[in-house]
């Protein structure tokens, strides 16, 4: 069954343990023996179901109109710039790349929408990424905390907002003192040969090596050293063979020199000193605004303080692995020292689509998860589509689903509980297709946020998007708005 074809009925919520029972299990033994059965034309298959697709040329904007009658409300057009790319050009956000970041300007017309709601609102971003809401907040003078599980993002957030007071001159002079005649070495863990040509990965570590032996018994020496690692960690993936776009990957031809990291390195440190005297000049009073990200889990952390505003964006139900898409830097900044590091913060991360499947397993195996009609009407069709078609990138797709919403549940859950009385939920999300099955992710959020006491104050599409195997399907990406009003 399919929402596009059918009425929505709220169903009999089934708890997992109910749906494992049932014979045409997403781990079933037979389902999986007659999917290897299948490998060798696995290709064709999913070419077939592809080019069979019911979903071919079709679009969210259809397949949301039974949720929406449900929830009662109609989605308003809003196209707004959300994503990160025209940051590489704004000041402190350029000093990082991080492809799924928000847009400044796409923050900052959301602080200006509530400006005369809030005075001086107290902001919160619980996937706080690189920083680009707490950085806007801090430019607009407001304190703001966020979480982060990924530590390299929460350096990279807390040296954007909290290297403010450091003098450029004397990065500068710091910078060009730096030692050439050490090295560190690129991790061993990860395949730095094939990922760099060797007389730039020597250079990475003369650099690295240097940043390395740089002294630190003062605040100030340790906030310009964590400048150089940033804008060393910036230059990482250009140096080297891959490319993110957005998903890290090899590329072929791509022209790197022996002193690209030399120039690179040199160009980011200068950038990172011409907004250091742009704050020193236009930004002075706000130097000492209090922001910081935490490197914690947003299901469970515990703030001391309510906020105004939370403004974010969750991961991307078949987006991005925010783990091994930022191994490269993550391992030279000796964030992680193995694999099995990678795996574990990313485990605990809001689930992706290449999540292991012994988490999964786990997941359906526990008996406190959240659910509502929707979900299992939509795990069903899915579970239905995957064994209809023969073969499918993931079986336990319909639990991947499942544990994404009963993740994101636990961080909206959290999030309410500390907003002020007339606080705002701001939350920008894409919906996906998976299996030819449609799931409503922004009205599916504003679902829950109903189930938490909030209320939808309205829903716009930002822009069309296209993601997953079926290009010619149409899917959004919205902002919802939540808000506290009891
Ligand atoms: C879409 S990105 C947010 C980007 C951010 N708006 C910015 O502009 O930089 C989602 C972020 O959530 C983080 N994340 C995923 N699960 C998390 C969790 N359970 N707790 C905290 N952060 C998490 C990811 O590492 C990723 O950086």
């Amino acid at each position: 069954m399919d929402y596009s074809t059918t009425k929505l009925t709220p169903t009999a919520t089934k708890h997992p343990a109910n749906i494992l029972s049932n014979q045409q299990l997403v781990f079933d033994k037979n389902i999986i023996e007659h999917d290897s059965e299948l490998n060798t034309s696995k290709l064709d298959a999913r070419k077939i179901n592809i080019l069979n697709s019911p979903k071919k040329g079709g679009s969210s904007t259809l397949d949301s109109l039974p949720y929406l009658k449900e929830l009662n409300i109609e989605i308003i057009e809003n196209a707004q710039p959300i994503q990160f790319t025209p940051n590489i050009n704004e000041h402190i956000h350029r000093w990082a790349p991080y492809v799924q970041g928000f847009s400044a300007l796409f923050v900052q017309t959301i602080l200006d929408q509530y400006r005369k709601a809030y005075h001086n609102p107290v902001i919160l971003d619980p996937f706080a990424g690189c920083g680009t809401v707490l950085v806007q907040a801090k430019l607009n003078g407001y304190k703001s905390i966020g979480t982060e599980l990924n530590p390299l993002l929460q350096f990279i957030a807390n040296t954007k907002l909290n290297s403010w007071d450091v003098s450029p001159s004397y990065l500068l002079k710091t910078y060009k003192e730096i030692h050439r005649d050490k090295t560190r070495p690129a991790p061993s863990f990860l395949k730095s040969n094939s990922q760099f040509r060797a007389d730039v990965l020597r250079n990475l570590e003369l650099i690295n090596g240097g940043i390395s032996s740089l002294e630190v018994n003062t605040e100030k020496q340790k906030k310009v050293k964590n400048l150089l690692e940033i804008a060393f960690s910036a230059i990482l993936v250009d140096c080297s063979n891959l490319k993110r776009s957005p998903c890290l990957g090899y590329v072929k031809d791509k022209i790197v020199h022996e002193s690209t990291p030399f120039v690179l390195f040199d160009q980011k440190v200068q950038e990172i000193a011409d907004d250091l005297r742009l704050i020193h000049w236009q930004y002075k009073d706000f130097i000492n605004t209090e922001s910081k990200v935490i490197c914690s889990n947003a299901m469970a952390y515990k703030h001391k303080n309510k906020f105004d505003l939370a403004i974010t964006s969750p991961p991307y139900m078949n987006g991005l692995d925010y783990v091994m898409n930022y191994k490269i830097e993550m391992g030279w900044m000796e964030f992680v020292h193995s694999q099995k590091d990678l795996k574990q913060i990313k485990d605990d991360m809001v689930v992706c689509d290449n999540v292991s499947k012994g988490l999964i397993r786990k997941f359906y195996q526990s008996s406190s998860t959240y659910t509502n009609d929707w979900i299992e009407e939509i795990k069903t069709n899915i579970e239905k589509n995957i064994i209809r078609r023969g073969a499918y990138r993931r079986h336990d797709m319909p639990y991947i689903v499942h544990k994404y919403f009963d993740d994101l549940y636990k961080v909206m859950k959290n999030v309410a509980s500390y907003l002020k009385f007339g606080g705002r939920f701001v939350l920008v999300v894409g919906d996906s297709l998976i299996a030819d099955v449609y799931v409503p992710t922004d009205l599916l959020l504003a679902k829950i946020g109903l189930d938490l006491g909030l209320k939808i104050e309205k829903i716009e599409k930002a822009r069309d998007r296209r993601s997953g195997q079926i290009r010619s399907y149409r899917l959004r990406e919205s902002i919802i708005t939540l808000i506290k009003d009891r």
